[in-house]
């Protein structure tokens, strides 16, 4: 890992200067945030002070991190860029597509013969460009990070929402969507709206059955699922550091349930243990030497409401184990008070299923934990009335704790070990004791519970705990449990009570692995050949889009007027379109679909002016492309909005769409479009929407002289021969403008990276 050293070393290099700097055009002391925030600026040592919530910055992050479904496309599109390696450090991890059923070793087999090709794909086009390649059964993409790049005081991005775990380790690590990805490993600066700053100050200290999942559950029911939104998180006090370095990284990774932009922690012991013991000592003797860069300062934490656009505060002594949900991870139930909510709402008593692991909650502490639990219940003569599984988080995590016992452990109450993969977390889980619509609740120790996360059953009622707790509910078998006053019958008709959990932050005889599932990026990837397989259904190699021909767009059709909500799951579904998100023309077929069509209300059919006749969006559009003839999407307020998927940017300019005009934007969603060479525009006057026939040809006039600020001319030839002149704004800059003129983004970068 030399070539991460290097970039540590480098970064804390300038790190005090640039700090000190930031100080002083801010004019006061600053949180951990702020000194990460301006210590990566893209434009090097800091000059302007932020205003949080409002000013969008462009950074430069330290590293990316792709998990499997989201790498392929980002990758396709890194292709594109004529670059001979990443940027930056960047690794590829596999582990969302690994479906749990049998048990680990079964389940790897079946994935690995079932993705062979999005496997050998993402291994030669990793080799071949200098990028990290964690195999499937390597592990979790966040602990993984967490094992192995995360470092206090970076920065890094990450292509899944729960890559903000990193923040454990003291990072800013902030999940986003490929093209994000993209552009940092193509060497473009990253831009982000500075977020606004919550503290969260811990007081006391754990014990007993308490762990630090309690804290974000607690946390969650507080802020609720949307109070984080814009928002990074930062955790201080005397609390913070008592909690393990894996703790920690599991408090920030469920800030993605709060809606948060990431969390973190300043740097403390327990960090530099994590790194000493995790073969990193290097990079914890160089944080010491900068230890004050790595920590908010002593005035901040000292008078919090000062500093932070909000502050909370958490007392760990009186904090009790928490149980969130079913459905929403904010809907918080302290452990005395769960019986009653279950009681009171009628919500299936029976636990059906007790997962424990994931990449929120698999470290070696919670593993040591649970183990305590299971070793007691079958000293007790007690067995797990539920389905108990456990999802190591990494090989070195499963390795480390067979060879210390613990997996014999949770073999006495009948617990069965999963692949080192998401599994059950993202949906990958064939029950087999559960019919598909059965009522039903389960507990596990990772984020997300919304309804079908884990098994697609709408009735399956998931409840988030901490590792413990799910244990204790399994064996127990009831949600109606409180181990912490309940007593049980064992198998001999005696009433046994379960000790609290004991376990070890760190384990004494180290970490060890056989085979970590890594392979090193060659050092020369010129040679190496990208396996993409042309017949392949789910990956497709992309060609570049053609750039602009210099002259104003005319003669286009509109192709929808969409009505309402458009957010990008309208514009490219998920479900089961998301086994085609490496092959662009085969999930295009999905564009739009869900759109209403103002003219007849209806999704997925809209005209084709050529033949007269209503057809789906993405067949009507293909007729057009067949006959080179260009369209324009028209739409509503707030256009684009939800998840950034570039998919949604990337299908219409594949199929011929070369104009979006809305009333508004939702801004990734823009620069999305603008980034694949689209022209992204908005109504000067919103009426002008109802200006929009269903027969009309348009045209874009001022493309000739394009330049920012200044509006475009949208001239609308209507059935009856009628025209209208309206005027479209945009936000194009200088750069932006330059993408649309080479055709996207990529095109220019690959231009410039050849002179
Ligand atoms: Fe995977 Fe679930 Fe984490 S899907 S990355 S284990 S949130």
């Amino acid at each position: 890992m030399a070539f991460d050293f290097e970039m540590i070393q480098a970064k804390y290099a300038e790190m005090p200067e640039r700090i000190e700097a930031a100080k002083k055009v801010v004019g006061r002391p600053l949180t951990l945030a702020e000194k990460i925030l301006y210590s990566h600026l893209a434009e090097g040592t800091p000059t302007t002070a932020y205003k949080r919530g409002e000013s969008y910055v462009d950074f430069n992050p330290d590293r990316v991190a792709m998990q499997d479904a989201t790498a392929q496309m980002a990758l396709l599109q890194f292709m594109q860029a004529g670059r001979a390696k990443v940027a930056v450090p960047s690794t590829a991890h596999c582990d969302h597509l690994i479906q749990a059923k049998s048990g680990a070793d079964a389940d790897l087999e079946a994935a690995k013969d079932v993705n062979k090709e999005v496997y050998d794909f993402l291994a030669s086009v990793s080799n071949k460009y200098g990028i990290g390649f964690w195999k499937p059964g390597a592990g979790i993409i966040h602990q993984v990070v967490l094992e192995n790049y995360a470092f206090p005081g970076g920065m890094m991005i990450g292509t899944d929402s729960h890559t903000v775990n990193a923040g454990g380790l003291g990072m800013i690590a902030i999940g986003v969507g490929g093209a994000d990805a993209v552009d940092v490993m193509a060497g473009m600066p990253w831009e982000l709206k500075f977020p606004k700053l919550i503290g969260v100050k811990l007081t006391g200290k754990m014990g007993g059955w308490t762990s630090a999942k309690d804290v974000i559950l607690k946390v969650a029911g507080i802020l609720t699922v949307k109070g984080g939104t814009g928002c990074i998180v930062e955790y201080f006090g005397e609390g913070a550091d008592s909690l393990s370095c894996t703790g920690k990284g599991t408090i920030c990774n469920m800030g993605a349930e709060i809606g948060a932009t990431t969390s973190t922690f300043s740097y403390d012991e327990k960090m530099a243990n994590y790194l000493r013991s995790t073969g990193r000592a290097d990079v914890a003797e160089a944080a010491d030497k900068i230890a004050d860069c790595l920590k908010g300062d002593a005035e901040v934490y000292a008078e919090p409401e000062k500093y932070f656009d909000q502050v909370i505060e958490i007392n760990l002594s009186e904090l009790e184990p928490h149980v969130n949900g079913p459905f929403t991870p904010d809907l918080a139930h302290p452990i005395s008070e769960l019986a009653k909510a279950v009681k009171e709402n009628g919500w299936p008593e029976e636990v059906s299923a007790g997962l424990i692991g994931s990449c929120t909650n698999s470290s070696y502490e919670d593993i040591t934990r649970s183990a305590s639990l299971a070793r007691q219940a079958a000293e007790k003569n007690l067995k797990a009335k539920a389905e108990y599984s456990i999802t190591p988080g990494s090989e070195q995590v499963r390795y480390t704790i067979e060879r210390d016992g613990l997996i014999e452990d949770f073999d006495k109450i009948g617990g069965v070990v999963l692949a080192n993969a998401c599994g059950p977390c993202i949906g990958q889980w064939t029950r087999i004791n559960m019919g598909k619509d059965e009522r039903n609740s389960i507990v596990t120790s990772f984020n997300r519970n919304f309804a079908k996360r884990n098994d697609g059953n709408p009735n399956t009622h998931g409840f988030v705990a901490s590792p413990e707790i799910v244990t204790a509910l399994a064996i127990a078998g009831k949600m109606t449990f409180n181990p912490l006053t309940d007593t049980l019958t064992n198998e001999n008709g005696e009433e046994v009570k379960l000790d609290p959990p004991t376990g070890m932050e760190l384990p004494e005889k180290g970490f060890a692995v056989e085979d970590a599932g890594y392979q090193a990026p060659a050092e020369d990837g010129s040679g190496v050949e990208v396996i993409v397989n042309p017949d392949s259904e789910r990956l497709q190699l992309l060609s570049a889009f053609s750039a602009w021909d210099g002259n104003d767009l005319k003669d286009m059709k509109l192709l929808i007027k969409a009505k309402g909500k458009c957010t990008t799951d309208h514009i490219s579904m998920a479900g089961p379109w998301l086994k085609f998100r490496g092959h662009l023309d085969n999930i295009s077929n999905n564009m739009l679909i869900g759109a209403v069509n103002f003219f007849n209300e209806k999704t997925d059919c809209v005209k084709n002016q050529l033949t007269g006749e209503y057809g789906a969006v993405p067949a009507t559009q293909r007729a057009y492309k067949a006959q080179g003839i260009a369209t324009v999407v028209v739409g509503d307020e707030n256009y684009g909005e939800g998840s950034s998927r570039e998919h949604a940017a990337m299908e219409p300019r594949f199929l011929g769409v070369r104009a979006v005009l809305v009333k508004s934007f939702a801004r990734i969603h823009e620069t999305n479009l603008k980034k694949q060479g689209m022209l992204a525009l908005t109504f000067a006057d919103k009426n002008d929407y109802e200006k929009i026939q269903e027969d009309d040809t348009i045209a874009i006039v001022g493309l000739t002289d394009f330049q920012p600020n200044k509006p475009l001319t949208v001239v609308l030839r209507h059935a009856d021969g009628s025209v209208d002149e309206i005027q479209a704004n945009h936000t194009y800059n200088e750069n932006q403008i330059a993408w649309f003129k080479a055709g996207s983004a990529l095109n220019l970068i690959k231009e410039q990276n050849k002179k």
